[in-house]
This record gives C-alpha cells, structure tokens and sequence, in this order.
C-alpha cells in the first residue's frame, strides 16, 4: 500500500504556496520512507517554480529520519538521520556511472522529476541516493549541504584549484556564502565578490581573506597580475558584465558558472579568451560519491551554513522564497518542522 503525504505545492504565483497531498508509491526493496525534519530554500526552487506546472511540489535540500526499510535496505537502520539531494537515480552501469560522475548519466532522474522532494512532511526514495547525516550535525544545518554545499564542493574539484590557487567567489547568498568557507578550507587564498558591501564582515567571517565591491567594477577598475584568480565561483542568478568578469582570471584561469543567468552569456573579447586559454565551465552539483566526499570534508573542517528558520508551512516557505529572491537571506532559508 501507498502513503498519502502532505506537501507544500506551488502556485501560479512564485510567492504563494498551498497545503496539498500527493500519493507516494508503496516501498520498494531499496527505498526508504524518511519523515522530514528540516528542508532547505534554494534559489532554483524560485527558478524553477514558474517552469513546472502549479501545483508541483519542490524543494531539494531535504533532511529527515528513515521510519520505513525496504526489504533490501541493509545500509541504514530505522532513526537514522539522512539526507537526499538533487540526484534521485541513474542507471548505474554506463560510463558516467561506473566513473563517479551518475549525476551526468543519459537516464538520470534529477529534481524535481519523480516527485517525492523537499516541501513535504515525507518522501519515498531509493535508498542509494539517500546520504547518512555525520553525527554533530543538526538538521537545519545538514539541509543546505544537500544542493548548496556539494554544488560548491563540486565545483571546487571540477575546477582543479590546488591549495596555493586564488579564488574569487561572485555572489555571496545561499551557495556562495559555502563556497567561502569551502574554498578556505581547501587551503586557497580567498575573495568575496559581492554586490553589498553589508556583507563585507560576515564574508571574511565566513573564511573570506578579502572583499571587493562589484559595484567599483567598471573602466578604472584595475586588478594586479598577481591578484588574479586562477578560478571564479560565480553563483550570481543574474547577467552580468562577463568580459569584466573573466579579465579577473589568471591565464588559464576558469570561470565556473554555477548560478543560472536571466538569459544568454555573451563574451565579446573572444580573442583574449582565446589568447589566455580562459574558459567557461557549467557546472551542476554532483552525484553519489560527490556529496559523501562533501559531508566527510565538511565535518572535518566544520563548515556549516548560516540558516534563517522558517516554519515548514506554505507561509514559512513564501515568506523564504521572498527572502531568498529579494536578497535579504543571510544566508540560506531553511523549513524546520514542528517536532524539532
Ligand atoms: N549549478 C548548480 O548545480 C546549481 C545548484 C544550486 C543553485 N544554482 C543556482 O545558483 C544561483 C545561486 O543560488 P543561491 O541559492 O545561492 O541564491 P541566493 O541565495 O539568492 O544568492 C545569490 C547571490 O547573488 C548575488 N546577486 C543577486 N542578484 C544579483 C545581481 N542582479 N547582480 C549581481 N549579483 C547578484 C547576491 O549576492 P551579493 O549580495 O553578495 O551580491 C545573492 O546573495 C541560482 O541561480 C541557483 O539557481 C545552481
Ligand atoms: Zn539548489
Ligand atoms: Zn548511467
């Protein structure tokens, strides 16, 4: 027999939400049911809520505690604290699968296909894409790792930086607030790169050894040689000035586009691009071995989100959307339910 599970679903409208339901299949022999406890906002949710249809249920940083075992589960016991993320399968056996890289397989299912995601009271999922929480970390601190952390994480290896590299991170909200403090722990010099100077503290705080204000960019903003940075972590949901941008970046600097732009990137100074062998990676969070990798480098260096609570509730959800959209989230919205 299936569950009937209450949900937080979307509206046409991207600040509004409503209670709902949804039907989740009966347990298979490797799923698990796990009752939610914590479930972090994301700025994809606010993408992504006016490309699906109204009344989809999203969220994809979720946390909770297994209640149920499939008959095959044998790595998790009842009362574990477990995490899944953007990836919900994947074929397992083509190349991408067999190299680590599932979350790039031709069959995956990535959020928010398959359903069972983040805004509800409990979800039904394989149990090879649910992760067990490190003890010493709380839920509402867990819930930001699951697309936030290991996007960074991710993007950090993907983009090669070694410990002496110098890294610019663009945009300091819910990722790149992570991404501060996932780069220093990686050893690398670090800079903040921020439209609020308000957040100049709390980014050095965060692990920043350096802030610089966007808003000096433009034509007499010049950088040292020396100064460059081998990699820019650009998490910005915005155009901006990518020229400007990639002239921060050391010859074969990278540029990783982590953030998704309101429209279309355009690089006019191609030949100097060309010329310093820069380039523009897309990178997308990760898969199985990413995010274990990420909680074990995460509870060695103590990284941890800064969360604003928020009821699990269609108003908490709203009022955490507007939060994170407007840029007033320090730093990431996260539901916490009730019998915290
Ligand atoms: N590739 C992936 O796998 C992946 C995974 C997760 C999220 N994402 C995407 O990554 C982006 C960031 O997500 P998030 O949850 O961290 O969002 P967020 O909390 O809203 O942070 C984005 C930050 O960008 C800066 N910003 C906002 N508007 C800007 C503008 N017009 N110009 C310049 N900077 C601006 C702000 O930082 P300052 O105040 O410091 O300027 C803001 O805090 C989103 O596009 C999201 O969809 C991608
Ligand atoms: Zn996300
Ligand atoms: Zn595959």
């Amino acid at each position: 027999m299936g569950y009937t599970i209450k949900a937080i679903a979307s509206t046409e409208n991207p600040e509004e939400y409503v209670e709902t339901t949804y039907e989740a299949p009966s347990l298979g022999e490797a799923d698990v049911y796990i009752k939610m406890k914590a479930c972090g906002v994301c700025h994809t949710d606010y993408i992504f809520q006016s490309m699906v249809p109204p009344g989809t249920v999203l969220g994809h940083e979720p946390i909770g505690v297994i209640e149920e075992l499939g008959s095959k589960v044998t790595k998790f016991e009842k009362g574990d604290l477990v995490g899944f993320s953007f990836l919900k399968n994947c074929c397992l056996d083509c190349p991408e699968c067999n190299s680590g890289d599932d979350y790039l397989c031709r069959k995956r299912v990535m959020f928010p296909e398959g359903g069972n995601n983040g805004f509800a009271e409990a979800a039904v999922v394989n149990s090879r894409f649910v992760y067990k929480i490190p003890k010493g970390l709380e839920a509402k601190d867990a819930a930001p790792l699951m697309c936030a952390g290991v996007t960074v994480f991710s993007a950090l290896i993907q983009s090669g930086v070694t410990p002496t590299g110098r890294i610019g991170v663009v945009g300091i909200g819910g990722l790149g607030h992570l991404a501060l403090q996932f780069s220093r722990a990686w050893g690398c010099h670090v800079t903040a790169i921020s439209t609020s100077p308000s957040k100049k503290e709390e980014a050095l705080g965060f692990g920043a050894h350096d802030y610089i204000s966007s808003r000096d960019f433009g034509e007499d903003f010049v950088i040292a040689d020396e100064d460059k940075y081998d990699v820019i972590l650009n998490t910005v949901s915005a155009k901006l000035n990518w020229d400007e941008y990639l002239t921060l970046l050391k010859p074969a600097g990278k540029f990783m586009m982590i953030g998704i732009p309101d429209g279309s990137i355009e690089v006019k100074d191609v030949v100097g691009m060309i010329m310093d062998r820069r380039a523009v990676v897309g990178t997308i969070l990760g898969g199985r071995s990413m995010v274990t990798s990420m909680l074990e480098f995460a509870t060695r260096h103590n990284i941890k989100p800064a969360v604003e609570e928020y009821p699990f509730t269609a108003t908490g959800l709203a009022d955490a959307i507007i939060s994170c959209h407007t840029n007033k989230a320090r730093y990431r919205g996260v539901l916490v339910a009730e019998d915290q």
